[in-house]
Parts: C-alpha cells; structure tokens; sequence
C-alpha cells in the first residue's frame, strides 16, 4: 500500500481595520489572501526507523529539520512551528504518525501578512488529516476555533511571540468577497460583504522586516495588561472612556487607540454594508494615525510608504498588523493610479486540504 499522504494549503491575511484589539477583547475586520503556505505530508512506513520521527524541509529556506514525534525539543526559527504544532497537536489528543513534511509558499517573513499563522494553520490542517488517514480509529474532529486557538498556543509558548488570535482565524476562516468581523470577546465571525467593484485594495511593501517575537509588540501587550490593572478590569473591553482618559502615560494612549480602533471597526461595518468606501478610506487614515500617534507602532519606513500611497492619491492608506515594518494597505477609487511597486489585493479562500 502506497503511504498516506496529505497537502493543506493556509492563506495569510490582510486586517482592512481593528489592529492591535485583538488580545484585548476587541473587534477587527480581516480577510484572507490569495497568497499563503503550503504543506504537504507522506507518513513514514509503520515500523522504520522514520515511524516515529518529523522530518521537515522547508523548499524557500532550502533547510531541513528533523525531531521526534514524542516530546520534540525546542528550536528557534522555523522549526519552533514545525515542532510546536507537533507537540501542541499530540497534547491535544489528536493522532499523529511519523512523517516527511515538505513547506512552500509566497508569503515573505515579517512582512505583516501572517506568514507565521499561515505556516502554523498549513502544518495543523495536514498533520491532522494525515493522522486521521493513517489511524481512522482514533481521528476526531477538529473544530477551526480550536485549531485556531492550538496555533495561538505555539505563538506565545514555543515563538514566544505573545499575538492574539487574528492572524489565524482569518486564515482558517476566511472567504472570497467578504471581510470577517470578528469579536474577540466571543469570538463570534460574521462575514461582511465586501464589495469593491471598481475600487482596489493595494499592498505597498515599506521593505522593512519586522519580528514580533522581539519587537515592541510583547511590550504593547504588557502595557494593556497593565491598564486593565489600574481600571480593575479584566480586558480593555470592559472600560470606559472615561477611566481610560485618567490612566497614566503612554498606558493612555494605548488604551484610546483600543477604544477608538474597536469603534472604527464598527464604523466600516456599517460603510460597507451601506457601500460607502470613502468612509472606510477615512477610517484607515484615522487608525493609521492613532497607531503612530498612540500605540506607537509605525517607523519611518511605513510612514514612507503610506505617504506614497497618499501623494498617489489614495483613499485611504496605514500600516497592516502589528507594525514596526511590513506591508502598508492603501485603498484606490476607480481611476486613480496606484503608485509602482504597489500590488493589489482581495478577499481569498480559507484554509483547506488539498486534492492529491
Ligand atoms: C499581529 C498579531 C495579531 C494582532 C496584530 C495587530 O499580526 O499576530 O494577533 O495582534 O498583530 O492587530
């Protein structure tokens, strides 16, 4: 018989708006890209010596990794996921056979378009059904919150990275036309239509490499952590304007961007269910001002990159997820010419196996 085999595919994601709300209980707006991360799977013949160890090769890197199934060690890098996922999926119950595992994609490291979600949700989706081929007695059913919520685990536990669960729910989630409101709180997903007809989404890559692991977005996290302390609440959810307004700096500001970012959310909710894409141009530049001015996140080279899409003409433009470097988002009415360099963007297709 030949071996199992299995291939997933995990997109990355764009968040139109509601940055930095994820891990405090907020709401954001995500969709999936066409762009993402390839995993493909063949389990090792039971009994060899392979039949209880990962062997990994990532094609882009051109480097290998190799651990047992059992307990892998940690690593830094790429082979923290790899291995992470492994661990994270056996403790959760989830059978899982020795295996060659071959990872590709499109999406550049750092680049604020989720690579690290899209690799961790690849590896889940096809570790998962390959176990589930190779020991249908054992396979269970995998819910996409919870494999969403197993990847955020391996972000904060192995990366060390402490991100919230956007980046892979839009990836397991994600649909053609549509953005997802999310909220964290519950999280409940709605798909919202949207609808661009002539407009465009563009991408403007600001060059800049960024790693969140050891940038200042652990350090933005613990600062809202440590708002919710002084408001006595459990998430920023909960508090008031009010009380936010009397918080010390910069926990202040940080707090502000959160509430008004949650309000922004709910604004291009509304825009684009009544059609209205200059108000969600409006929002874009109001959020990317607030996570210059208040959270504090942009660098000189987002700010360049915004500024071109700007004197382009755009409706809108600021800098997509987390910060510190990446990809700038720009928003473009019919006729007016994004900037070269610029690429454009749409709602894609979600995580899914593969046909072998
Ligand atoms: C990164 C993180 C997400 C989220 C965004 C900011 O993409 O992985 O969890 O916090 O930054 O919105």
């Amino acid at each position: 018989m030949p071996p199992e085999r299995s291939c997933a595919f995990a997109p990355g994601r764009v968040n139109l708006i509601g940055e930095h709300t994820d891990y405090n209980q907020g709401l954001a707006l995500p969709f999936a890209i066409a762009e993402g991360v390839t995993v493909c799977a063949e389990a090792s013949p039971p009994g060899s010596p392979d039949g209880d160890r990962v062997r990994a090769f990532a094609r882009d890197l051109h480097e290998r990794d190799e651990f047992p199934l059992a307990e892998p060690p940690p690593a830094p890098g790429w082979r923290a996921f790899a291995r992470g996922i492994v661990a994270e999926l056996a403790q959760a119950g989830f059978p899982l056979v020795g295996a060659r595992l071959e990872i590709s994609g499109e999406l550049p490291p750092g680049a604020g378009l989720s690579s690290s979600a899209a690799l961790e949700v690849a590896l889940c989706l096809g570790l998962v059904e390959l176990g589930a081929r190779a020991c249908p007695d054992r396979a269970r059913l995998a819910g996409r919150t919870e494999l969403a919520e197993l990847c955020a685990r391996v972000e904060n536990d192995w990366v060390g990275a402490q991100t919230g669960l956007l980046d892979q729910l839009a990836s397991l989630y994600g649909e053609p036309d549509a953005a997802l409101r999310i909220d964290f709180s519950t999280l409940q997903i709605d798909p919202v239509p949207l609808r661009l007809g002539a407009w465009r989404l563009v991408l403007l890559d600001s060059g800049e490499r960024h790693v969140h692991a050891s940038s200042g977005y652990n350090e933005r996290r613990a600062e809202c952590a440590q708002a919710c302390e002084l408001l006595g609440v459990q998430s920023l959810r909960e508090a008031s304007a009010e009380a936010v307004a009397q918080l010390p700096e910069p926990l202040r500001r940080r707090a502000t961007h959160v509430l008004e970012e949650n309000q922004r959310v709910r604004e291009a909710v509304a825009a684009l269910r009544a059609g209205d894409l200059r108000a969600i141009g409006r929002l874009l530049n109001a959020s990317h001002e607030s996570l210059r001015e208040n959270y504090e996140v942009s660098t000189p080279s987002l700010e360049a990159a915004v500024e071109r899409l700007r004197l382009a003409g755009a409706a809108g433009a600021r800098l997509v997820g987390g910060g510190f470097g990446g990809n700038v988002l720009g928003l473009f009415e019919p006729n007016v010419r994004a900037p070269a360099g610029a690429r454009e963007v749409r709602p894609g297709v979600g995580a899914h196996l593969l046909e072998l």
